[in-house]
């Protein structure tokens, strides 16, 4: 039986074929290489010493999902496949609810049609909106979205429940996801954005290796201990290990379960750099700017539930997060293309 990593050439999902081809499963990848790159799957090999099959393909391309699910015995889907920056997702709106919600009702079809049972998704901390109180908690309500891409994972989460209480074959795990930073310890593998970061880690790292010549902390005046904002930053391998669990927790169990991937501590944009100067002995020089449309001051994850019920817990701390982005960054600073 194999697992089908939709969008699987991705940043999380590279990460996630490695970590599952590790526990022993046969990893099947299918993406249309649209913000990822071929050489993803050599880099996969070289660090697992197994290739896994590969597709290059749109997932809203009902025939080909088909043939796939024809040709391989997949027993579980992890759907990464989705356009994922925010500030585009406001000017490009429609493409992002075409992509994101489109990818999904294709392999939900598919899937029926296919007889496979078990769907893990890539959901997100944002979809707890604007007014949660923070820890999150799977058990909170979820809110109002800034962006339409937090809609998207809003709306994919509500189609996914919809779809799972009509069909008890069908088992759905909703990952909500914090802050993934960081690269496989090798360093063969690692987030590769085209253009310009949107993402603190990455920004960081480009103006480590001198693609950029300082990072524009959004914002120095909020109600934080430092008064620059806080996430709840997690190792993509420690992420991607949860996934494992996740696949493994649909496998036995059917309806939505919904599990929140964090560490459970918050750690400001100040300290991040500060951990990322420490590892990497490099300098970042910055200055404080104005805020960012749409950022909230601070959150983090209960991540309790994660670990009572999957058994998952994150393992690495935020010197290996930075000490791993920049090993990445430095062997590769051109990212795939270079
Ligand atoms: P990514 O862009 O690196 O990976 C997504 C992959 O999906 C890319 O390889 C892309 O080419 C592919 N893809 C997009 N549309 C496709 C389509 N129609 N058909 C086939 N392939 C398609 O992003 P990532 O950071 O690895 O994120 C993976 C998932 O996790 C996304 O759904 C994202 O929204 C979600 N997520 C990411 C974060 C984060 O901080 N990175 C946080 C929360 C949730
Ligand atoms: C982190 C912190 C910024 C860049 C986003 C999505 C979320 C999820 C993960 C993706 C914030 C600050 C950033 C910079 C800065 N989804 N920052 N200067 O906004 O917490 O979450 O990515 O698929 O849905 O919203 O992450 O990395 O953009 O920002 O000061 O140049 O770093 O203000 O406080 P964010 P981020």
């Amino acid at each position: 039986m194999s697992i089908l990593l939709a969008g699987g050439a991705g940043y999380i999902g590279s990460h996630t074929a490695v970590a599952m081809i590790d526990a022993g499963f046969d990893v099947v990848i299918a993406d249309n290489l649209y913000n990822s790159n071929a050489a993803v799957n050599d880099r996969i090999e070289e660090i697992t010493g197994t290739r896994p099959k590969f597709y290059e393909c749109d997932i809203r391309d009902k025939a080909f999902v088909d043939r796939i699910f024809g040709e391989n015995e997949i027993e579980t889907v992890i759907h990464f496949a989705g356009l994922k920056a925010v500030g585009e997702s406001v000017t490009m709106p429609l493409q992002y609810y075409r992509n994101n919600l489109d990818t999904t009702l294709t392999l939900l079809e598919e899937m029926e049609k296919n007889n496979v049972k078990n769907f893990v998704f890539s959901s997100s901390a944002t979809v707890y909106g604007e007014e949660s109180p923070y820890p999150y908690r799977e058990t909170m309500k979820k809110g109002s979205c800034s962006n339409p891409y937090g809609w998207t994972k809003s709306m994919i989460e509500q189609i996914l429940t919809d779809a799972a209480a009509a069909n008890r074959d069908l088992s759905v795990v909703l990952l909500r996801y914090f802050n993934p930073i960081g690269a496989h310890e090798s360093g063969l593998i690692g987030e590769d954005p085209m253009g310009i970061p949107n993402n603190l880690m990455p920004f960081i790292s480009q103006v480590a290796v001198g693609k950029r010549d300082h990072l524009t902390v959004f914002g120095g005046d909020y109600d934080t201990p430092d008064g620059t904002c806080r996430r709840d930053y997690l190792h993509v391998m420690d992420l991607a290990e949860g996934h494992v669990k996740a696949a493994e927790y649909a496998a036995s169990h059917s309806g939505t379960e919904i599990f929140n991937l964090g560490t459970g501590t918050p750690y400001s944009v100040l300290e991040i750099i500060s951990a990322f100067e420490r590892n990497s002995g490099v300098r970042i020089p910055y200055e404080i700017g104005e805020r960012r449309d749409g950022d909230l001051p601070e959150f983090w994850a209960d991540a309790a539930k994660a670990e009572q019920e999957l058994g998952w817990r994150a393992k690495r701390g935020i010197d290996e997060m930075c000490r791993d982005s920049w090993n990445w960054q430095s062997k590769n600073p051109m990212g795939y293309r270079g």
